[in-house]
């Protein structure tokens, strides 16, 4: 019973992002099978189709009360681009921090263009009063992970050049802030620990922390048994998005490996602060709890906002629980960072 709720939760997250109706007591938990359940089919050259009714996607937004919003190409080659978010509002609209942002999807699907994303970042800019540059990167297992890492990291890089008018005109890359929501967490954290010893490279784009929204990690995992099919579910992800050949037993999955990345020396000496938002009703709440104590122990400045019930990616999806996490950035950054 306990396993069904969980996997109703998991269900409950793919289904509130892309806003599609899957009718609960037709799951089937037990023998569900990954594509099926993620609308995805596997093509015979390693690629996915991902069944495009199941993944809507909205234009920018150019008149808005909220945000406006632009996309901008970011490397042709690879396909990225970002799309960036702009409040509307008569004062303040110049050298607003900047949150570099990544999506979640588990590293094989949705977009930033996603309805329930590009709401989220919207509202993002207007209630933080900050210009968003959210990275659309290449998902796996077409691009295997580090390409999202890699797409990012790209993206600090574009911010920095400070060619686009809207990050000349109203950005501040001296206040960057790198943000990712479920896999998109486990990007920000993998980007920063690669931004930390580029900073002379990225100047004058200075990150001050990171904030990772129930983000998405593995582990050594002694409960691994305890989530049966979920794990399963948490597994395949993993094994599309994975470099070919790579175990679980692997830096990009588990924070702690080989006793934690040496970088996270530089992003304590730099007095990054790292927020980590979350919520026990999760499936993979104890993850982020051990990745939190983790970082602790390392004397890393880590702050978390961590509440009872609800499920994985209600942040995005519920503007209650937005609005909780929009407070709690505010109050990690300031006075550190003036809004
Ligand atoms: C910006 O918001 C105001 C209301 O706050 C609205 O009247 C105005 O039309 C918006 N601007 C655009 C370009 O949509
Ligand atoms: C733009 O945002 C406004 C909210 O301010 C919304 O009412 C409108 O439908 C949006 N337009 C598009 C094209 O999404
Ligand atoms: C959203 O979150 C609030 C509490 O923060 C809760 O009261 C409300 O029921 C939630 N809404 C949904 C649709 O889950």
């Amino acid at each position: 019973m306990k396993k069904l709720t969980k996997l109703l939760a998991l269900l409950f997250l793919i289904t509130s992002f892309v806003s599609i109706q899957i009718s609960l007591s037709n799951a089937q938990p037990p023998l569900i099978d990954p594509y099926s359940f993620f609308h995805i089919i596997p093509n015979p050259d390693g690629s996915i189709t991902r069944i495009k009714e199941f993944y809507p996607t909205v234009p920018p937004n150019t008149s808005s009360t909220i945000a406006f919003s632009r996309d901008v190409p970011l490397d042709p080659v690879k396909k990225t681009w970002v799309r960036l978010y702009l409040p509307n509002k008569s004062e303040h609209d110049f050298n607003l921090p900047i949150i570099v942002f990544a999506h979640g999807g588990g590293f094989i699907i949705l977009s930033t263009a996603t309805p329930s994303v590009d709401s989220f970042l919207s509202n993002t800019a207007n209630k933080l009063n900050v210009l968003v540059v959210s990275v659309e990167y290449r998902l796996a297992p077409e691009h295997r992970l580090p390409a999202a890492y890699d797409d990012v990291l790209d993206a600090l890089y574009w911010v920095k050049e400070n060619k686009d008018e809207w990050v000349s005109n109203y950005g501040d890359a001296s206040r960057c802030i790198l943000m990712g929501e479920s896999v998109g967490g486990n990007i920000a954290y993998n980007v920063g620990l690669r931004a930390s010893v580029l900073t002379r490279e990225l100047q004058p784009l200075v990150i001050r922390g990171l904030v990772l929204i129930q983000p998405f990690f593995g582990g050594s995992n002694p409960n691994r048994v305890k989530y049966g099919n979920l794990q399963k579910m948490i597994d395949f992800l993993w094994h599309l998005s994975l470099p070919l050949g790579a175990n679980l037993n692997n830096p990009y999955f588990n924070p702690m490996f080989g006793g934690g990345s040496r970088n996270l020396d530089n992003i304590k000496s730099l007095g990054w602060r790292i927020a980590i938002a979350g919520c026990d009703g999760d499936f993979i709440f104890d993850r982020q709890v051990e990745v939190f104590e983790f970082f602790k122990k390392q004397g890393v400045n880590v702050i978390r906002n961590f509440g009872k019930g609800f499920y994985h990616g209600v942040f995005i999806g519920n503007s209650t629980k937005a609005q909780e996490l929009y407070q709690f950035v505010r109050n990690v950054f300031s006075p550190y960072i003036t809004w």
